[in-house]
C-alpha cells in the first residue's frame, strides 16, 4: 500500500452540483485511512498562491446537500506556464503536499497529468454538468442540471398552454447535446436541437406547424447551447424562434436557462456517484495508481489512465492530434472506437425518437 501523509483536494474549471459530495468524500476516506488532508481553495490559482485550509471530518459535515464547491473554482491560464507549475510545485513540497485529487472536467484532468509528470501523483473527478466526458458515462452534476431544466420547462409549459404559445429554450452544455436532449426528452419536447445532429429547420417548422394545426396549444422546443457555438457564436436558437414565428404565426418566446442550470443542491444520483467517486479517487492513490480519472463504464465506477481518456475524447469529438494513436495497441484503438461508435448510438437513437413522440 502506498503511503501518504498529506493530500490536496481542489475543484476546477466550472463548477458542478456533487462537487461538495465528492470533497467529502474524498476527505472522510483519506481521514479515515489515517492521511492528513488540505482544501485548495480556488482551483489551480489556490496552488500557485498557496491558498490552503486543513479539512477535518467537521470541516465538511453538512456540505453533502450544497451545490457549488466550498473550496470556489477558478479557470487559471498561469496553470498551463512553466513558472505557474513551479511555484504550484513549490506549495506542494512546501505543505508536504503528497498527492492531488481534481475535481472538474478535461481541462482539469491535463492540469492533473502535469502535475503527475512533476512528481505529485494526481487523480480526476469528472464534474461537469455537460457529461462530455467520452471515458465515462456520467459526470457528476449532469443529473442535477437535468432535472432544473425538466423543472423549469415544466413551468413554462404551463404558461404556454394558457396562451396557446411556443417556447424555445436554450440550455447550457457546452459543444455537448447531452443535457438539451435527455431533458428534452423527458419534458415533452416537440423539437429539440442538438450540435451532435444534423438539424432540419424546415422539418422542425412543420412539427410544430402539424401539431398546432392538430389542436396543441403549448409546445416547447429545447435547443443546446452548442446549436449557437457551432454557428459561429451566433444566437442561432433566437434566430429560430424569429423563423418560427414568421413562418407558422405561432407566437413565440424564448428562454436562455444559462448558469441557473449549474447552481441547486445535487440530487440523489449526483451526491451517491461523487461519494463513490470520491472514495475509490482515495483508494486508488493508495493502491500506487496515479494519472487516472474516475469513471463510470456499464455502470460500474472504474479508473481510467487520463491520457488514455484524453484521447479518447478528442477521437469521438474528431480532434485527434497527429501521433494521439502512436502509443495504443491496435485492439486498444478499436476498443476506443467501439466506445465512440456506441456511445454516438445512444444519443442518436433518443434523438430520433424525441422527434417519433414529439407530437
Ligand atoms: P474543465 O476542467 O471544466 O474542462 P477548463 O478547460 O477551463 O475547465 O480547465 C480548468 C483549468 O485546468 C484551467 O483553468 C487550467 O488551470 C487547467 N488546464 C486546462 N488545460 C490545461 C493544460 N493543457 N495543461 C495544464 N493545465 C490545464
Ligand atoms: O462546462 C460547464 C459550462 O457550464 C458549459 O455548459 C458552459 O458552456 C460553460 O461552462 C460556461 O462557462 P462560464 O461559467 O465560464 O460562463
Amino acid at each position: 500500500m502506498a503511503k501518504f501523509r498529506k493530500i490536496g483536494i481542489l475543484a476546477s474549471g466550472g463548477d458542478a452540483p456533487g462537487m461538495n459530495a465528492a470533497i467529502r468524500a474524498v476527505a472522510r476516506k483519506a481521514l479515515y485511512e489515517g492521511i492528513e488532508v488540505v482544501g485548495i481553495q480556488g482551483g489551480y490559482a489556490g496552488l500557485i498562491n498557496g491558498d490552503l485550509r486543513p479539512l477535518d471530518n467537521r470541516s465538511v459535515s453538512n456540505i453533502i446537500t450544497l451545490g457549488g464547491t466550498i473550496l470556489y473554482s477558478s479557470r487559471c491560464p498561469e496553470f498551463k506556464t512553466a513558472e505557474g507549475m513551479a511555484k504550484a510545485i513549490k506549495t506542494c513540497e512546501d505543505n508536504q503536499i503528497d498527492a492531488i485529487v481534481a475535481l472538474g472536467g478535461d481541462g482539469t484532468f491535463r492540469g492533473a497529468t502535469d502535475l503527475t509528470n512533476h512528481g505529485i501523483p494526481s487523480i480526476g473527478i469528472p464534474c461537469t454538468i455537460d457529461n462530455d466526458i467520452t471515458a465515462t458515462e456520467y459526470t457528476i452534476g449532469f443529473d442535477t442540471a437535468m432535472n432544473t431544466v425538466v423543472g423549469m420547462v415544466g413551468a413554462l409549459r404551463e404558461t404556454c398552454e394558457s396562451h396557446a404559445r411556443c417556447n424555445i429554450i436554450e440550455v447550457m452544455g457546452r459543444d455537448c447535446g447531452m443535457i438539451a436532449l435527455y431533458a428534452g426528452v423527458a419534458a415533452g419536447a416537440v423539437v429539440i436541437a442538438i450540435p451532435e445532429f444534423e438539424f432540419d429547420e424546415e422539418y422542425a417548422i412543420s412539427k410544430f406547424r402539424e401539431a398546432r394545426e392538430h389542436g396543441k396549444r403549448g409546445m416547447i422546443g429545447v435547443f443546446a447551447e452548442g446549436m449557437s457555438l457551432n454557428n459561429g457564436g451566433n444566437k442561432y436558437s433566437e434566430e429560430f424562434v424569429k423563423k418560427l414565428e414568421a413562418e407558422t404565426g405561432i407566437e413565440t418566446k424564448f428562454a436562455r436557462l444559462g448558469h441557473i442550470v449549474r447552481g441547486g443542491s445535487p440530487t440523489l444520483r449526483d451526491r451517491l456517484h461523487a461519494t463513490q467517486f470520491g472514495a475509490e479517487a482515495v483508494s486508488c492513490l493508495l493502491e500506487g495508481k496515479s494519472n487516472v480519472v474516475m469513471a463510470i463504464k456499464n455502470g460500474m465506477i472504474t479508473d481510467i489512465d487520463i491520457n488514455y481518456a484524453l484521447v479518447l475524447d478528442r477521437m469521438y469529438k474528431g480532434k485527434l492530434k497527429d501521433g494521439d494513436l502512436d502509443k495504443y495497441t491496435a485492439a486498444q484503438v478499436e476498443e476506443m472506437k467501439a466506445a465512440c461508435a456506441q456511445r454516438r448510438l445512444k444519443m442518436e437513437k433518443l434523438y430520433k425518437l424525441s422527434f417519433e413522440l414529439g407530437k
